[in-house]
């Protein structure tokens, strides 16, 4: 009985994946985890390495691979963290963790609406204004 109730429940869980690179982990990210979480029960965190930022972003994280995923791992709405190695993976990974909803901050608006032909819901989430990585490095250089 316990059994079978754990398998339901694992069975009708809405699962949601997002993807990024969330270095210098900041409050916008934060906004964003939380939101994609409040869409369903489990959410999958795509996390992009240090080669495939190096050689597809030409961003150099001030964290290693191993330090982001640490980080996400402790934020109470990320329940899982997987590799992001390459663009083409969305595809297969949707199926691959039995996805229902991929969200992506609307810096990203329309251009993974591919993934709705994949059986996917596609939402945009509006940015936290004012905040990125790339702003912090910036202020913090101009100390
Ligand atoms: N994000 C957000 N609000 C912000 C910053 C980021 O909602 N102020 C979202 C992005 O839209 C994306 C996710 O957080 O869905 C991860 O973004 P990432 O590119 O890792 O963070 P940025 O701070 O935008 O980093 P960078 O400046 O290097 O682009």
């Amino acid at each position: 009985m316990f059994y079978y109730s754990k398998i339901s429940e694992v069975y009708f869980m809405k699962r949601i994946i997002t993807y990024g690179t969330f270095d210098l982990l900041h409050y916008g990210h934060i906004n964003l985890l939380q939101r994609a979480k409040a869409l369903g029960d489990y959410l999958v965190v795509v996390l992009s390495t240090d080669e495939f930022n190096w050689n597809e972003k030409q961003k150099k994280c001030y964290f290693t691979y191993d330090q982001r995923k640490k980080l996400l791992e402790a934020i109470r709405y990320v329940d899982l963290v997987i590799p992001e190695t390459n663009w083409e993976q969305k595809k297969t990974d949707v199926h691959e963790y039995h996805i229902d909803t991929f969200v992506m901050g609307d810096d990203w608006k329309g251009k993974f609406d591919y993934l709705k032909d994949e059986g996917v819901e596609v939402v945009y989430l509006s940015r936290t204004p004012e905040i990125s990585t790339t702003q912090i490095k910036t202020d913090l250089n101009n100390k």
